[in-house]
């Protein structure tokens, strides 16, 4: 028996049973059904979410030569994980994953199959103390070079506006010029009724708080950055590859930007 609580829906597993995983518990089977109920279009939303994880990756290894990537919040193991996509574009590239949930941790081997030629690494570690995470990637990163920091639907678990900035720039700080953002987050102003019944939902007791914001607040998240095209915006509407991508319900913004 996995010796941590599985009576609490945690997000990590009720996202993987969105996306139609194995890796979740009663508890999280139950949300995920709830949630469901609340706002049908989730299960598009969240297969779109990894649509665009993908694309963006594709875009940052291959357009924009980087060749280092730190993914934050990096849930359980599914298709397409960072490593894989970057690895194809460029094998050498080195990738550090980051989650504070315990069974992604339980399944991080499956994130450990780098290339010879790159590297990964995970980091059992908190978005809330980017210290800790920057020193524990520094023993695969070089932060002298551009880093990709991909927060991918994680910061709307961050409900203060000056905690989620604070963490996005203490990342950023320690980046090289040419480093770039990537961030995904649910949004309080597509759908927004069905999103605030689907969150009201969540949060009756699942571990990790979620806060929506809307495009503007996403935006904010990004200040000093430069954002790639087009912008912000829904997440399947970000660089499809298809016009049916492009149409799937998404209730996320995202958006890719370097530093300057
Ligand atoms: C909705 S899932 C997203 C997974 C993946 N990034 C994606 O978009 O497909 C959110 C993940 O963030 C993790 N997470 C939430 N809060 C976190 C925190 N404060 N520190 C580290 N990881 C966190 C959860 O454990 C979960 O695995």
């Amino acid at each position: 028996m996995p010796d941590f609580d599985t009576s609490v829906p945690h997000i990590a597993r009720v996202y993987d049973y969105w996306l139609g995983g194995t890796d979740n518990f009663p508890a999280d089977r139950a949300m995920g059904e709830r949630t469901l109920q609340a706002y049908p279009n989730l299960a598009y939303s969240v297969r779109a979410n990894r649509a665009f994880l993908a694309r963006a990756v594709r875009y940052l290894a291959g357009e924009a030569g980087i060749r280092q990537f730190l993914d934050i919040g990096t849930g359980i193991p599914t298709a397409n994980n960072t490593h894989e996509v970057a690895q194809r574009v460029a094998p050498q590239s080195r990738i550090v994953y980051v989650d504070h949930d315990p069974v992604v941790l339980a399944h991080a081997r499956e994130l450990l199959t780098s290339t010879p030629e790159g590297a990964c690494a995970y980091l059992d570690g908190d978005l809330r103390e980017p210290s800790a995470i920057l020193a524990g990637a520094a023993e695969t990163l070089d932060f002298g070079q551009p880093v990709a920091v991909m927060l991918i639907a994680v910061m709307h678990f961050i409900g203060d506006d000056g905690e989620a900035s604070a963490i996005v720039q203490r990342l950023l700080g320690a980046c090289a010029q040419g480093s770039f953002l990537t961030i995904t987050h649910a949004a309080g102003d597509i759908d927004a009724e069905q999103m605030a019944e689907m969150v009201r939902r969540l949060n009756e007791t699942t571990a990790e708080k979620t806060t929506l914001r809307d495009r503007a607040g996403v935006t904010r998240l990004f200040g000093g950055l430069e954002l790639a095209d087009p912008g912000v915006i829904r997440a399947a509407e970000w660089r499809p590859d298809t016009d049916a991508e492009a149409a799937s319900p998404a209730a996320l913004w995202g958006g890719v930007a370097r530093k300057p």
